[in-house]
């Protein structure tokens, strides 16, 4: 079995969890922007019917999901023409989740179409960490041919924080009510009781978010917000100003995906997070909880 995959701490730690043959990806940028994703191989026949994995993380903040795409179809279509025996994307972070339906008429049902091009480009299985389901449910929504696996990223963010924080009567908030599965399920994980989730009401044309709040009993409680992703910081920074506003003792912010977009922690900082605990579903030097033992974990019934 193979991983190909950038030459980072991520993708060597997959290929010992999983015991793979690890095969570095060169990924070069032209200045026009257009990318030319290389597989290191000496030999074609280190791939032809094998296994290969192809993990392929974006970067934090780089806001280029677009390139990130590009990478994986082309990766994606150079291993399909060497012929392996099997092709497994672990692509932790599903861009595009977001636009799972068209919100308003002539818009693309993005998620769908981005499934179908992965599935066209010779995918098997797929491996990505809590997607964003909303209309769309679970993997076999996206994925018709492929087999679509999901893994929590909760779950790993949840133990982090029962293992290394002692909370003062703490209580987990949701930022929105599509955000309460994910609080319920981080509570239980860490053992707290107490789980609520705010209204939110996005602006479709301007982006703008209003937060709002019912009952929410915080004052002198410490606060977890959790979120699944982090892209421009509006949604998490709304949150935690509301909850400081009603007395909260201490807000921290623990979210999956750090998206990141400039300017989005300097957003949260402003709003008074005492601290941001993210995933390595993108790469960011700051992520301090790891999803690959999830990953590795879910592979190893399939393989
Ligand atoms: C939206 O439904 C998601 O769950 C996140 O709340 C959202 O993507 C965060 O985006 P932003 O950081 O731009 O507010």
């Amino acid at each position: 079995m193979i991983i190909v995959g950038v030459d980072d701490d991520f993708n060597r730690e997959l290929a010992n969890l999983l015991n793979a043959k690890f095969i570095p990806l060169e990924v070069r940028r032209f200045p026009d922007g257009e990318v030319c994703p290389r597989i290191l191989i000496s030999d074609i026949n280190d791939i032809k019917g094998e296994t290969v994995i192809f993990a392929h993380r974006m970067k934090a903040g780089s806001c280029r999901p677009n390139d990130y795409l590009t990478e994986i179809l082309l990766t994606l279509l150079n291993l399909k023409e060497i012929n392996p025996q099997k092709i497994i994307l672990i692509t932790p972070y599903f861009v595009y989740a977001r636009q799972d339906t068209a919100f308003r008429l002539g818009e693309p049902k993005s998620a769908k179409y981005i499934a179908e091009t992965m599935e066209w480009a010779g995918v098997d299985v797929i491996v990505t960490v809590s997607t964003h389901f909303h209309r769309m449910r679970k993997m076999s929504d996206f994925f018709t041919k492929a087999l679509g696996i999901n893994v929590s990223g909760f779950i790993p963010l949840a133990k982090y924080v029962k293992d290394n924080y002692k909370l003062y009567k703490p209580v987990v908030i949701a930022p929105d009510e599509e955000a309460k599965i994910w609080a319920e399920e981080f509570a239980r994980t860490a053992g707290i009781p107490d789980y609520t989730a705010l209204k939110k009401e996005r602006d479709l044309e301007t982006g703008e978010i209003k937060t709002y709040v019912g009952e929410l009993d915080v004052k002198d409680r410490e606060v977890i917000v959790v979120d699944d992703i982090v892209s421009t910081g509006g949604t998490m920074a709304n949150a935690v100003s509301e909850a400081l506003r009603r007395g909260a003792k201490r807000v921290i912010s623990c979210f999956v995906h750090p998206v990141l977009a400039p300017g989005a922690l300097e957003k949260l900082m402003k709003a008074g997070v005492s601290e941001a605990i993210a995933t390595d579903t993108l790469s960011w030097e700051k992520a301090r909880v790891t999803v690959t033992n999830e990953i590795s974990k879910a592979l190893s019934s399939v393989l």
